[in-house]
């Protein structure tokens, strides 16, 4: 299905890599964005890898006079809504912000998609929707228990999709499940921006290599993982959105409410990342174990394989290329996109 797809939060992380991804897949891309937390450089920077530009839209995803230009301006085929608020911790302090962003955004998009008559959906949703699992890997039938409001807030936008499908069986709506999505485009040009003290692990520990940052914080040695240390389950930022490009094609040929783990099924501590990250760069990544992080969990990783029933897509990118990647991109933006 080639044609032209709206991207939502297109100028973030994850979503300009999903827009050169499918502007390298020939899709043509509308943006829309209102920067709060990301930069236009980075679909400029889209636009030397791919040669030409998506186009572009500042504006809120809860401005339904903007999405209807935006639908009556373009025939658009599909959306992957990729923009939302994700600080767990600042989703805690600001619960309102996060519901009205997340979740009244989706229900403002299903609406004037529903009038511009465009049926196909991808939804950023995340393993965080599983909270503590019972066990690992995990799969997509697992019982569901987010335990902070941006866990909830993607749960409801999850279970307002499936209402939403049963309303309307016409429609093909794919929540992906994202597990931990690291690196950066192997150009260097695009990456991930956090804005001041970064939350995630890869990207601090990428600050700690470059001298941004003194040392890692290790967040507990004393989970029953075989180190001590918290297990993920890190994928390539690249592998992600080459998901996302499967999935849409996919969702287009089969009309359903489809619900799928974007992971790679395997399980790196703290520690692992850290050594892997030291090779990569040939820099020391200093770190001082500390107290545990409240809210975090011992292990977690995908049951990746109904992507590969359904998609034909697992992700091949090692854990070596997302540190280099990363890496690459870190040394030549230091100071990210600024
Ligand atoms: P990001 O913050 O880099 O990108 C989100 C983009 O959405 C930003 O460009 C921001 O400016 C934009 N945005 C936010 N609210 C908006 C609104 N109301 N209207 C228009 N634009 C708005 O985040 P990301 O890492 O690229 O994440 C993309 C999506 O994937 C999010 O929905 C996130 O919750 C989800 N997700 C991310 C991760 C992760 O680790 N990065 C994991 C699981 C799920
Ligand atoms: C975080 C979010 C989760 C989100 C996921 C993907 C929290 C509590 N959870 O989860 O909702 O879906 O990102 O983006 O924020 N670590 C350190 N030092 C650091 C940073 C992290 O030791 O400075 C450890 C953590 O304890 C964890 C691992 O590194 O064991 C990964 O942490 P992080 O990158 O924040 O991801 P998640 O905890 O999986």
């Amino acid at each position: 299905m080639i044609g032209t797809v709206l991207v939502t939060g297109g100028a973030g992380y994850i979503g300009s890599h999903a827009c050169a991804a499918l502007m390298e897949a020939g899709y043509q891309v509308v943006v829309l964005d209102n920067l709060c937390n990301s930069s236009l450089v980075s679909l400029e920077r889209v636009g030397e890898i791919c040669a030409t530009s998506p186009i572009f839209v500042q504006g809120d995803v809860r401005d339904r006079d903007c999405l209807d230009k935006i639908f009556h301006a373009h025939t658009i085929t599909a959306v992957l809504h990729f923009a939302g608020l994700k600080a767990v911790g600042e989703s805690v302090d600001f619960p309102l912000e996060y519901y009205d962003n997340n979740v009244v955004s989706s229900l403002v998009l299903l609406a004037a998609m529903q009038q511009a008559g465009v049926t196909n959906i991808v939804f950023s949703s995340s393993a965080t929707v599983y909270g503590d699992p019972p066990s690992v890997p995990i799969r997509e039938d697992f019982g569901l228990c987010p335990t902070s409001p941006y866990g909830r807030s993607k749960l409801m936008v999850e279970d307002i999709l499936a209402d939403w499908h049963v309303a309307n069986p016409n429609w093909s709506v794919c929540r992906l499940r994202y597990f931990n999505p690291v690196g950066a485009h192997p150009s260097g040009l695009i990456g991930e921006d956090p804005q001041g003290f970064p939350n995630n692990l890869m990207p601090f520990v990428a600050q700690v290599a470059v001298g941004e940052r003194e040392k890692l914080f290790v967040f507990g040695d004393d989970y029953a993982t075989a180190d001590g240390t918290g297990v993920r389950d890190y994928i390539h930022v690249m592998d992600l959105v080459e998901g996302h490009v499967v999935a849409l094609e996919y969702i287009c040929r089969q009309p359903g409410l489809h619900t799928i783990n974007l992971g790679t099924g395997n399980g790196v501590s703290v520690l692992d990342m850290v050594k892997a990250f030291e090779h990569a760069s040939g820099q020391s990544v200093p770190y001082e174990i500390v107290k545990r992080r409240p809210g975090d969990i011992a292990a977690c990783w995908a049951d990746p394989r109904l992507a590969e029933t359904l998609l034909q897509w697992t992700a091949s990118r090692s854990l070596a290329e997302m540190c280099e990647d990363a890496w690459r991109w870190q040394q030549g933006n230091p100071r990210g996109y600024a």
